[in-house]
């Protein structure tokens, strides 16, 4: 029996099939490499010291993913594959519905026919929109997002939950991810984006490395601690870890659920930049500018249905997040080239 990753070349996704490798389970890896290299691929191999089989393959592709289940035992899905940029949602939504809805659809259809009805899918604390007080609850109402990239998430929650309701041998556990970052500490894969980063970590590493110039920190005016936005930072590698116990959960239980995966702890952009110096001796020139439209002023985590259902809690702390972003960084000045 075996696990199916879907965007297992990702971020998040190859950290996470590092994790399941090692600790013993049976996967099968589908890219469509649309944002990530074959060279991830190659590293995850040589990282786990072991072979596993891999397609690149489309979500969208009804026959393309027929023939997985077919070549495969596959017994549940962690589902990571979408497209996952704020800004660019806004630009081409129909794009963003298609890969990530449209793409759901087709991949739960799948499983269906093939009888393998338990997923764990990749939500985000987007979903809880701008109206909600941290720290979040599950239980809070969702639904009121910015942007088509969180309506995405928010579609597929809903979907997933009339799946479950249509069908009592369905399971879906949908891991709502606060902000990952960091790196595996071997420092041989890691965060890679396109172009100049949309997100905050990368950016601060890019700037440490000098290929960007100097930090934009969007808003000094926020009601917070020093008047930047505060975010709950999660360790790549804990999140990888939730998935595992996510997975052993989905195993043992049928029906819906959503479940924070964060730290409980905020910290400003001024606090994550003072950490990565501090953490690793270097400079990260920064700069105020106005706010970015959409962000709210503080975002974390009520991180407690995790570790009563899964029995989860992050371990990692802001020093070791931020270590092992520039051991990744520093080893990798350009990324997977
Ligand atoms: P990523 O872009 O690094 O990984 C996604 C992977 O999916 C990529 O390898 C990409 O090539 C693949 N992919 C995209 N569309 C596909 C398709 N149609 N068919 C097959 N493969 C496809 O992103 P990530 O940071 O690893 O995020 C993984 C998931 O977690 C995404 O669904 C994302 O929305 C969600 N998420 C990410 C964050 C974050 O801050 N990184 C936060 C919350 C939720
Ligand atoms: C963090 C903080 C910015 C860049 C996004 C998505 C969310 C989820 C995680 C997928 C904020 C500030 C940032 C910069 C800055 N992804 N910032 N200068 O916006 O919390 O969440 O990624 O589901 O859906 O919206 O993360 O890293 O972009 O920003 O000052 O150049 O850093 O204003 O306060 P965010 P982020």
């Amino acid at each position: 029996m075996a696990v199916l990753i879907t965007g297992g070349c990702g971020y998040i996704g190859s950290h996470t099939v590092v994790e399941l490798k090692n600790a013993g389970f049976d996967i099968v890896v589908l890219d469509n490499f649309y944002n990530s290299k074959p060279e991830a691929l190659r590293r995850v191999r040589e990282l786990v010291k072991g072979d596993f089989p891999f397609y690149e393959c489309d979500i969208r592709d009804a026959e393309g993913l027929r023939r997985i289940f077919k070549e495969n035992s596959i017994e549940v899905v962690i589902h990571f594959a979408g497209l996952k940029a704020v800004g660019e949602s806004v630009t081409i939504p129909l794009e963003y519905f298609e890969n990530n809805v449209g793409g759901t659809v087709t991949l739960c259809k799948a499983m269906s026919e093939a009888g393998c009805k338990k997923m764990v899918f990749s939500s985000s604390a987007t979903v809880y929109g701008m109206n909600n007080p941290s720290p979040l609850k599950e239980d809070m109402p969702v639904g009121a997002v910015t942007n088509p990239y969180g309506r995405t998430k928010y579609f597929i929650e809903e979907i997933l939950g009339d799946l479950c309701k249509s069908d009592s041998e369905w399971t879906a556990v949908c891991l709502r991810y606060f902000n990952p970052i960091g790196a595996h500490q071997s420092g041989t894969i890691g965060e890679d984006p396109n172009g100049i980063p949309n997100n905050l970590m990368p950016y601060i590493s890019q700037v440490a490395i000098g290929k960007l110039d100097k930090l934009p920190v969007f808003g000094n005016d926020y009601d917070t601690h020093d008047g930047t936005g505060v975010r709950d930072y999660i360790h790549v590698v804990d999140l990888a870890l939730g998935h595992l116990r996510a997975l052993e959960y989905a195993l043992e239980h049928t029906g819906w659920e959503a479940i924070n995966l964060g730290t409980g702890t905020g910290y400003s952009v001024l606090d994550l930049i003072n950490a990565f110096e501090k953490a690793n001796g270097v400079r990260v020139p920064h700069y105020f500018t106005s706010r970015r439209e959409g962000d709210v002023a503080v975002c974390y985590s009520d991180p407690s249905k995790a570790e009563r259902l899964l029995g989860w809690k992050a371990a990692r702390g802001i020093e070791e997040m931020c270590r092992d972003t520039w051991r990744w960084q520093s080893k990798n000045p350009r990324g997977y080239e």
